[in-house]
């Protein structure tokens, strides 16, 4: 049977291969999408999401506008890794849908209220509207069934600051507020508490051309090999048009990869997250005591872990310290394949 989802994202090219993975599995029932300001500003994230399931062809999913900036502060400069309006290269045609008129921390609770037990959340973006949502419902950890967040680096070096990692540091208030209250008061099952995808695991899923030329062969597409030695921005050709948005968008982010010094390859960060919260398996995790630092002149935004003990608190998260990128890649082509090709 499909399980409810719902979706916290601030699209972003990688956001939106995580929402297409979603929409792709048979075993998830997307139930609402949030949008928050992150990658791009929120009003640009929620088009993003609006004409993205125009494309899927996804009817009846609720769009919810969240946060416009983070609890704390303004919103930083956007993200130079997914272009102008989040989708790279990608141009999406405009789209008569509309939002939802509820706010997307609203949003959030009506939908674990709708699903008690039952309803898999999962963030991709900077953690906001989940904290305002908690601070509507604190009871939002015990509705719901499981939490996946992509965020953190826990073991491992930042992405945005020598230390912190783009989600967290967007909002480090919002993040430490989500933290807390997992943060057990008893001894609580371990698998009620969140799956933290950091940059840990998601550096290791590193998208290539062979690998985007695999998904256009199983969508029965044609495909432009992608090269670095193209022109910039060269567009799609590809027959199949989900094929050919996801390979203009991830022209742009592999493009931004290379020129950072990581290669002619972009690491798919949230389609990780989205993946581990259908099958947790997918992700080796401990669970650990993790807080966030907010005043550190230097560090603020850092995920500071305690593996050793040292705090001799209860663990609040599951972190994910492995992952197995050949077999995500493999489930990834498989479902986004079928679903381009049923769009075809
Ligand atoms: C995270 O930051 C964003 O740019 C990506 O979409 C991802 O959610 C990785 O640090
Ligand atoms: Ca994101």
């Amino acid at each position: 049977m499909a399980a409810p989802v719902f979706v916290d994202v601030d699209t972003g090219v990688d956001d939106a291969i995580a929402l297409i993975y979603l929409l792709a599995s048979p075993d998830a029932d997307v139930v609402g999408i949030a949008s928050t300001a992150g990658n791009v500003p929120v009003q640009q994230v929620c088009l993003n999401n609006l004409r993205l399931l125009d494309l899927c062809r996804a009817d009846a999913v609720p769009v919810f506008k969240g946060a416009e900036h983070p609890l704390n502060s303004a919103a930083r400069a956007k993200s130079r890794v997914h272009g102008p309006q989040g989708l790279g290269y990608a141009e999406l045609a405009a789209t008569a849908r509309e939002l939802h008129g509820d706010d997307a921390a609203t949003a959030w609770v009506t939908a674990a209220q709708r699903y008690p037990g039952e309803l898999i959340g999962v963030a991709t973006g900077p953690l906001t509207n989940l904290a305002l949502a908690l601070r509507i419902e604190p009871e939002l950890p015990a509705l719901l069934r499981r939490l996946v967040i992509m965020g953190g680096a826990y073991d491992h070096r930042g992405n945005t600051t020598p230390v912190a990692e783009w989600n967290i540091v967007f909002d480090p208030e919002a993040a430490s507020e989500v933290f807390a209250a997992w943060s057990p008061s008893e001894d609580v099952d371990p698998q009620r508490l969140p799956i933290l995808c950091g940059l840990d695991v998601t550096r290791r899923i590193a998208l290539t051309p062979e690998i985007l030329s695999r998904l256009a062969a199983a969508a029965g597409s044609t495909t432009t090999v992608l090269s670095i030695d193209d022109e910039r921005g060269t567009r799609s050709t590809a027959s199949n048009p989900l094929i050919r948005m996801i390979e203009d968008a991830t022209r742009f982010y592999l493009e931004s990869y290379h020129d950072l010094g990581h290669g002619y390859l972009a690491h798919l960060h949230d389609p990780l997250a989205a993946a581990a919260a259908l099958d947790p398996q997918l992700v080796q995790t401990q669970p650990t005591t993790v807080d966030v630092e907010l005043a550190g002149t230097l560090t603020r935004g850092m995920t500071v872990t305690d593996w050793s003990g040292r705090w001799s608190r209860k663990p609040n998260a599951l972190i994910a310290v492995d992952a197995d990128p050949a077999l995500f890649f493999d489930r990834l082509i498989e479902r986004v394949g079928l679903f381009a090709a049923s769009l075809g």
